[in-house]
């Protein structure tokens, strides 16, 4: 059996993320044939293409860069910061797309998840990711959509997550962003 490697960026830096505990969930699940990690992005300076340009990018974008390319999909769980994309998550895109001709995002199966303390989920960060996903060709499910509002009435005493409702929405949405990656895997293999 294949294991499909799947790389999940967060949109928060904070310790104590929401975001960062939806994806502990994902973590904790039973074992398919999808395996997940978390890809730091948070030591990547900030993208400057004079680093590319002169041939000299930081480390950190070299194994940021590396780690992406070895991905078979990817999967944004991000926050919602002024109606758009945490910063440090655009940069991380940026990053990950440059130089010019080495987009390491390119063809990969993609899903999105956005949540937010507020009433609409993340909406607006959700949207604007995949305005940018479309230019660096992130295959991105369409549905389901996931927006994930009043987090944390979802969440336990322990920052665990807790709601039933809101668990077994997750599991149905990993499970629908496997078979979606699993048919771009499937297809491009026979390319
Ligand atoms: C700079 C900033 C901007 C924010 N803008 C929004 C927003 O546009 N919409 C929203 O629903 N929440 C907004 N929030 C509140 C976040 O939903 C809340 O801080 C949430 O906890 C962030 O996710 P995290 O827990 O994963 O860090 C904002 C928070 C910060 C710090």
């Amino acid at each position: 059996m294949s294991i499909y490697h799947v790389g999940i960026l967060v949109g928060s830096l904070r310790k104590e993320s929401y975001n960062k505990k939806i994806a502990q969930f994902i973590l904790e699940q039973e074992e398919s044939q999808f395996s997940y990690r978390i890809i730091d992005i948070s030591e990547l300076p900030l993208y400057n293409q004079d680093f590319d340009d002169e041939g000299n990018p930081p480390a950190s974008y070299t194994r940021f860069r590396q780690e992406i390319a070895a991905l078979d999909a990817v999967l944004f769980i991000t926050a919602e910061y002024n109606r758009s994309v945490p910063a440090v998550l655009k940069n991380a895109i940026d990053v990950g797309s440059r130089p010019y001709g080495k987009n390491k995002w390119d063809g990969k199966p993609a899903a999105i998840l956005s949540s937010s303390v507020g009433a609409y989920g993340g909406f607006g960060a959700n949207h604007h990711l995949r305005q940018s996903l479309v230019f660096v060709n992130l295959l991105t499910m369409q549905q389901p959509e996931a927006y994930l509002g009043d987090i944390t009435t979802c969440l336990g005493t322990d920052g665990k997550v807790e709601s039933q409702k809101t668990k077994d929405f997750l599991r149905s949405f990993k499970n629908a962003f496997e078979q979606w990656a699993e048919r771009i895997i499937h297809t491009k293999g026979q390319d």
